[in-house]
């Protein structure tokens, strides 16, 4: 692996989670992988789990790790090519980005989608120009359309829990007031495309994904019929995909909330959630705070995806 930016870059994925959990059952057996190497992490938007997780995982594998908050103490940086830079951005990325390469031997970006253009968002501008000047190996730490360190441990997670060998998962859109991404999305239906599981869709009408990512997919407006049966809830807000709404709140539905009553639709499923999670907008806190609420082990093998990943990034240097 060189680079990691979606699902692809991960290979078998059957295989990709059995490393997993050597991994986690070994955390510090690669300790002397990363002697030496330091690994840059670069944020453009705000960060916990992603954040300290990527920084554990580089420590377990003996990496040094430097973080740098653009928009915290860096140079405001220009994106756009091709622009007089008489405004208020003094540095372009063209610079920065060949800059940072030198100073590290792989980098973690997280830039999330801007809304002002579907098409820069859908094309990774930000992320492909640190694959392009960089020099490094590039690790997808969120970008506009995809969240794949999330993903990965979303899979190992439900692989932990799973209690028969396919399970259903149900993917639902849950209300919240301000317009969020839709990468986590995203990226969850491109991992559970990729397993042999039962997976279901389900939002109201005006929140449907690019198809890129949905194609092919179980897509159900009934929430209620959707949850039923279910072995795992994975609730989650998006703004809107589809134009002239592209990046817009259209409806915050607040009968999308999962709360008990639909929960016990289910075959005793699973809540799970990236987080962080806004209660009783998304959830009820009687769902969250219930013993099937598995978002903090989820949380946890945060730095299990991100450890695997590094880790063979490194064998690959
Ligand atoms: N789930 C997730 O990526 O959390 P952070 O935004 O806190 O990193």
């Amino acid at each position: 692996m060189r680079n990691f930016t979606c699902v692809n870059d991960i290979g078998n994925i059957k295989e990709a989670v059995k490393k997993a959990e050597y991994v986690k059952k070994n955390p510090f057996a690669d300790n002397l992988l990363g002697k030496n190497r330091t690994m840059l992490l670069i944020f453009f938007n705000s960060s916990l789990r992603t954040r300290l997780s990527t920084q554990k995982a580089a420590l377990n594998l003996g990496m040094n790790a430097i973080v740098l908050d653009i928009n915290q103490g860096a140079w405001k940086l220009e994106t756009e090519l091709g622009v007089v830079m008489d405004g208020d951005k003094p540095e372009h990325l063209l610079e920065a980005i060949p800059v940072m390469g030198s100073y590290c031997d792989i980098i973690g970006v997280r830039s999330f989608a801007r809304f002002e253009s579907k098409e820069d968002d859908y094309s990774e501008k930000i992320l492909n120009q640190f694959i392009k000047y960089s020099g490094r190996p590039v690790v997808s730490m969120e970008a506009a359309t995809r969240h794949p360190l999330q993903s990965f441990a979303d899979l190992i997670t439900i692989e932990e829990y799973k209690k028969r060998e396919r399970p259903k998962v149900v993917l639902t859109w849950a209300p919240h007031p301000k317009p969020l991404p839709q990468a986590v999305p995203n990226s969850f239906v491109e991992w559970m495309k990729a397993t042999d599981y039962e997976f279901v869709i389900t939002h109201p009408h005006g929140y449907e994904l690019s198809p890129e990512f949905t194609n092919g997919c179980t897509i159900e407006y009934d929430q209620k019929k959707a949850f039923e049966g279910a072995d795992f809830i994975y609730a989650k807000n998006w703004s809107a995909y589809n134009d002239p709404d592209y990046g817009k709140v259209i409806s915050m539905d607040k009968s999308w909330t999962v709360d008990k009553e639909k929960m016990e639709l289910t075959n005793n499923g699973y809540f799970m959630h990236c987080l962080p999670v806004r209660r009783n907008m998304i959830v009820t806190d009687e769902v969250i705070d219930s013993p099937n609420s598995i978002v903090i082990p989820e949380a946890a093998n945060r730095v299990v995806s991100a450890q695997t990943v590094l880790k063979e990034i490194l064998l690959n240097l």
